[in-house]
């Protein structure tokens, strides 16, 4: 794909303060006079947040680990085709509040689909598109779910047991620690907001100034 603008990845467990950040750096790249557009998964799209809504209300307590796999996929594919993808191309930053790398850790690690397949089926949702910078916000489980607990907001998800949250995190830094790519970048989340804001912020303005 003839890509010219950047795509920049938030991936964390629960209470991470991905979205908080996503704002901000949105924000900044704007001040800065970027063309920036930012997005969550699932979702992003109108048929993505429909997707979204069957996934993740906590009253589908019945929706099977295999049927969980296919509909992130499927708010995928929609979205890197129409919002992702032609914003690369576009020129534009592009900031994702989750993307391929929530599938491998939930669905191929954790539910235990396994990374290859997962990343298979990433590979037709996204057309082959990788993030430029992936930053990993990483907190202990038991900050990460007392923000969320604060924040009100819980889904089928975040309802699953405090084991399943720590094999999340074990499998994020794993992801991070073997990438060869470069591409990642840990935050130490407990950290105040604005210093997580800098730190986020002095990467993304090394990947500009290389672009
Ligand atoms: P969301 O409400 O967006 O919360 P947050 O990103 O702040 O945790 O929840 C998205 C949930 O969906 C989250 O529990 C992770 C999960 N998820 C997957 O399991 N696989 C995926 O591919 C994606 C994109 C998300």
């Amino acid at each position: 794909m003839a890509k010219k603008g950047i795509l920049i990845s938030f991936e964390g467990g629960e209470g991470g303060g991905k979205t908080t950040q996503i704002v901000r750096i949105r924000e900044r790249l704007a001040q800065a006079g970027r063309d920036v557009v930012a997005v969550r998964e699932p979702g992003g799209t109108a048929v993505g947040e429909q997707i979204r809504e069957v996934v993740l209300s906590s009253k589908n307590t019945g929706i099977s680990f295999t049927t969980e796999v296919l509909l992130f996929q499927a708010a995928r594919a929609q979205i890197y085709r129409e919002i992702v993808i032609p914003s690369l191309k576009a020129g534009k930053v592009v900031l994702m509040d989750r993307t391929r790398d929530s599938s491998v850790v939930y669905q191929g690690v954790v539910r235990k689909f396994g990374k290859e397949l997962i990343e298979q089926l990433n590979n037709i949702s996204t057309q082959n598109t990788y993030p430029d910078l992936t930053f990993l916000l990483d907190v202990p489980v038991e900050t990460g779910l007392d923000r969320r607990a604060k924040s009100g907001e819980v889904n089928r998800l975040d309802m699953e047991a405090k084991n399943f949250h720590e094999q999340v995190r074990e499998a994020y830094l794993d992801l991070a620690r073997e990438d060869k790519t470069g591409r990642w970048v840990i935050i130490d989340a407990r950290k105040p907001l604005e210093v997580v804001e800098e730190e986020i912020w002095q990467k993304v303005e090394e990947e500009l100034s290389t672009k």
